[in-house]
């Protein structure tokens, strides 16, 4: 059978990865793909973008099923195009995906449902929120309502940031149309983690676990980013927690959006903030996969991802089991020069170790050119190290490190470290 993943990220190569290893797959389709994704034989880019052409070569192709990585086609639509044409696809419609592309549809969603979250007002004038930050002080939270690609959130910890924060999006419309509304919000204290399901509409299939570093300096100092590396179990989800996510978080919410009338099917993403009494609260919704958790979380799956695919197109969920491998996976993102303000393009990647049990790297921003490797975009690439323990996979994980070269690369050397201090 053939298949899709759109998108052309860290995340897509290792979902089109694993769907290829399944023996029902002929060919897995990446659009538009990626230098890896372009090397990999079991692979095919494809340069398309826009639904429409997209479902047409779909329906040309006889492509068996497609699956959305990022979350902008799904804001767009892309759900919606190609159900309208009956093409079977997993991700949330435009109207679900409000849960990750409007925060303030988020918020309100979780107001009116009970689902635990920080306190919080949404603006459209400066002024206003001026006003409001003064009233609450600092450290304060502003996010911007739209999607902003990781640019759109700042924690203020004192009343000036947060005030710039409000100039930057209201009045100098730095963010465009994502920044013309902004929710502000109770800081929250505690360790963040991602919870990551399936939803078919009615039915919840949790991932494995996982964890992801944000800032961009070893300690979790610097610039919040994309995510510089992850891993898979994480360790602070104790069966115990994962139980209480399920229950206060995931299930209502996915009653709620069919309550509301929006059935959500895709990926579920929670950021969660766990307080030192274990107490969780809602950080934000994702209508996708984490990038990088994807790549740890898929180099630990041992079930054939096909047949989990079709049972989640199907809304047939209740019948898969998962099984995964029982080895930490640790991936650490290797990022270019200048990531995450102004990240240079076009500089030569080198020394890709080849993929063993042990160690496999995820392609992100990366394209082929004339038979070179190089950089294309922020992220790089995503190394991943498989072992019985955080530390060995993180061994494993920066001896493949090592090895590969570019001009200007930026990698954390502690991905990993609150786990292993568990
Ligand atoms: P978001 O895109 O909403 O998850 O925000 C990006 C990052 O900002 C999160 O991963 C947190 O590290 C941080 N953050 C978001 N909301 C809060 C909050 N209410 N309190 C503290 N930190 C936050
Ligand atoms: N790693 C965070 C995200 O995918 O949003």
């Amino acid at each position: 059978m053939k298949v899709l993943v759109v998108g052309s990220g860290g995340r897509e190569h290792a979902l089109a990865w694993k769907l290829a290893q399944s023996p029902k797959v002929q060919v897995v389709y990446v659009a538009p793909g990626n230098g890896g994704t372009a090397l990999d034989k079991r692979l095919q880019n494809v340069p398309l973008t826009d639904p429409e052409v997209l479902a047409a070569f779909v329906e040309r192709e006889g492509v068996a099923f497609t699956v959305v990585g990022p979350e902008a086609p799904l804001a767009a639509g892309i759900v919606d195009v190609f159900r309208a044409r009956g093409l079977r696809i997993f991700g949330p419609t435009r109207a679900a995906a409000q849960l990750e592309s409007s925060k303030d549809f988020a918020k309100a969603f979780m107001h009116r449902h009970g689902i635990p979250t920080a306190y919080y007002k949404t603006f459209a004038s400066a002024a206003d929120a001026h006003a409001y930050i003064d009233a609450q002080g600092a450290p304060i939270v502003i996010k911007a309502d739209g999607l902003a690609a990781g640019k759109g959130v700042v924690v203020a910890m004192t009343l000036e940031e947060a005030h710039g924060a409000v100039d930057m999006m209201l009045a100098d419309n730095k963010l465009g149309d994502a920044g013309a509304r902004v929710v502000i919000e109770e800081f929250l204290e505690g360790e963040e983690a991602s919870f990551i399901v399936m939803v078919d509409g009615k039915n919840v299939l949790a991932l494995a676990t996982s964890q992801d570093h944000k800032r961009l300096l070893d300690a979790d100092a610097g610039p919040n980013t994309g995510g510089m590396g992850a891993y898979s179990p994480a360790p602070v989800v104790t069966p115990a927690l994962h139980a209480r996510a399920l229950r206060e978080i995931i299930l209502p919410t996915v009653r709620g959006m069919e309550k509301d009338g929006i059935p959500f099917t895709g990926f579920l993403y929670a950021g969660l903030m766990i307080d030192p009494e274990g107490n969780l609260k809602t950080l934000e919704f994702n209508c996708r996969m984490g990038d990088p958790e994807t790549q740890p979380i898929m180099a630990r799956l041992k079930t054939d991802l096909v047949d989990v695919m079709e049972a989640a197109v199907d809304g047939k969920l209740d019948q898969i089991e998962l099984d995964w491998d029982r080895r930490t996976a640790l991936g650490v993102v290797m990022a270019a020069f200048d990531y995450p303000e102004n990240p240079r393009r076009g500089d030569a990647i080198t020394g890709i170790p080849a993929e063993t049990d042990d160690a496999v790297t995820f392609h992100a921003g990366t394209t082929l050119q004339d038979g070179t490797l190089r950089t294309s975009g922020g992220r790089v690439l995503c190394v991943v190290g498989l072992a019985d323990t955080v530390k060995a996979a993180q061994k494993n994980a920066y001896a493949a490190v090592e090895q590969i070269r570019f001009d200007g690369m930026q990698f954390r050397t502690d991905i990993g470290y609150r786990a292993i201090k568990r």
